[in-house]
């Protein structure tokens, strides 16, 4: 079944096409790559899909229902979250506090009760801690919780900010670039991170990564991105042989 189908996405910038008449369907449970040159317009594809940007012509349906042009946080609540190429983590707050931001939208004390302490703000709260508690656990970082983002190890840092996109209760998960700027142990680390994640929450993923180590050892489905414009799609070992994808990345210094 696919959950995710974008329909002929277009992403014009003033003059420049940043993405250009782009289809693409994910499969429930699969990993799917998005690969591609820097600037291809791989990070606007997620953005047009999470309601960061709106497409300037084309349709995005998510669980057969069309979700283009809605608002970021409503498309959350339907069941997907991402992650971004650069860190966002909180750096001075606990592993655990950066997780609980992510069950924000499950909040439903008002802020007079908060502001007041009364009882059913207490019993919410106490209860989103321990929920908390038990997504670290299940990612492996419980003991970990009460450290500052910042003194984590750069790969434990990515984890958190997955922990917290998973704090959604999505069924879909974007990363964008996770392996970026990890040594190759992070890196081999990560790739059985994600893959147990898809197994143990039951989620689809989308992933942008340059890595190719990565990529293909990961994702079963890729698709590969160029001047906004899709140039070819299959299996990795498929795509990785494909004339045009390598053509592409020959110009790519650090591909
Ligand atoms: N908000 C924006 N305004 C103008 N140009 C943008 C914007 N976002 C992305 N672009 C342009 O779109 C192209 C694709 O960018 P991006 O999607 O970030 O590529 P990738 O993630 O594949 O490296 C680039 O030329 C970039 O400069
Ligand atoms: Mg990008």
């Amino acid at each position: 079944m696919s959950i995710l189908k974008c329909d002929d996405l277009i992403m014009q910038f003033g003059g420049l096409a940043a993405v250009n008449h782009f289809s693409l369907s994910i499969e429930a449970g699969t990993i799917k790559g998005l690969i591609g040159p820097n600037g291809a317009g791989k990070t606007t594809v997620f953005n047009m899909i999470t309601g960061n940007y709106k497409p300037t012509s084309g349709n995005i349906t998510f669980f057969n229902e069309s979700i283009t042009g809605l608002k970021p946080y409503k498309i959350v609540a339907r069941g997907m979250a991402r992650t971004f190429q650069n860190i966002r983590l909180f750096s001075n707050l606990s592993v655990l506090d950066n997780v609980l931001v992510g069950f924000h939208h499950k909040i439903k004390y008002k802020l007079y009760d908060a502001v007041m302490r009364l009882p059913r703000f207490k019993s919410e709260e106490r209860i989103m801690h321990e929920t908390c508690l038990q997504l670290l656990d299940r990612v492996g970082l419980k003991d970990r919780a009460y450290l500052k983002a910042d003194e984590l190890p750069y790969g434990d840092q990515r984890k958190t900010e997955i922990a917290r996109a998973l704090a959604t209760g999505p069924k879909l998960l974007l990363l964008d670039e996770p392996a970026a700027g990890m040594n190759p142990q992070e890196t081999t680390d990560l790739m059985y991170f994600i893959s147990e994640i898809r197994d143990k929450f039951d989620v689809t993923i989308l992933l942008i990564e340059h890595d190719m180590r990565f990529v293909m050892g990961l994702c079963e489905d890729v698709t590969v991105l160029d001047h906004g414009e899709k140039i070819a799609e299959g299996k990795p070992a498929d795509v990785q042989k494909n004339q045009k994808v390598i053509v592409a990345y020959l110009g790519e210094p650090d591909a």
